[in-house]
């Protein structure tokens, strides 16, 4: 099977030297790509900034903002059979870009913010999409309803939970803890484990799912 995977975070510039992102480390994504070429699959990884090595194997493509990491993943959508949105993507960017460097003497400057685009919600819109659509959400309450909700307003096959509110799991660690929610109702937990043995896990999840399609 061939695989598309999202990982890391985006940034979203507001001058030469600065930037909005946030906490991702791109580890749970990597953990994904690997463990699909694991398995023996084809693996496009679409990145954003990480300090990882991307994965021998894989197609690698390095992308910065929102808007390039939503162009790049269309782009590379020919032949997927199951897509898996792991990114961190921004929500919201500068609604313009300094050109040149902010400087302090011109006093605290008030940013506007705009959304990005939902890379995972223009792929559950796509109508002529065949290929299983997974995407994540990390959330510190109400991990159920809002997985949930997710899972519905942009028309996925799964949405994998992780709860980031629990010190030394998720965010910039390399263990985590899973629940994957199904549309029809069901999940499935996938308990405390390193990053790698969860990733394995959701591939032959996702790859039986597909199959069943
Ligand atoms: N996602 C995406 N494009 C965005 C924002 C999010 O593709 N612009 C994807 C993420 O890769 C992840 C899923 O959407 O698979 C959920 O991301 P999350 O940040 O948890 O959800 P949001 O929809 O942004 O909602 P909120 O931040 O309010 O919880």
């Amino acid at each position: 099977m061939k695989f598309l995977v999202t990982a890391g975070p985006t940034r979203e510039p507001i001058d030469p030297v600065r930037y909005i992102s946030n906490r991702s480390s791109g580890k749970m994504g990597y953990a994904l790509a690997q463990a699909a070429l694991d398995a023996g699959h084809e693996v496009v990884l679409v990145s954003g900034p990480v300090a990882l090595a991307a994965p021998h194997g894989a197609q690698f493509v390095l992308m910065m903002t929102a808007d390039e990491m939503h162009d790049a993943v269309h782009a590379h959508l020919a032949g997927v059979d199951v897509a898996v949105l792991c990114a961190a993507v921004a929500d919201f960017k500068p609604a313009t870009y300094a050109p040149r460097k902010m400087k302090k003497r011109d006093g605290a400057p008030i940013i506007e913010l705009v959304p990005t685009r939902d890379i995972l919600a223009s792929l559950g819109a796509l109508r002529s999409k065949n290929f299983l659509l997974a995407g994540f959400a990390a959330e510190t309450d109400d991990l159920e309803k809002n997985a949930r909700e997710k899972l519905a307003k942009k028309q996925c096959d799964a949405v994998i939970a992780n709860d980031v509110s629990t010190p030394g799991l998720g965010f910039e660690s390399d263990e985590n803890a899973l629940t994957i929610f199904l549309p029809d109702h069901s999940s499935r937990v996938l308990p405390r484990a390193s990053k790698h043995d969860l990733a394995k896990a959701v591939v032959k999840i996702l790859c039986a799912m597909q199959q069943k399609r």
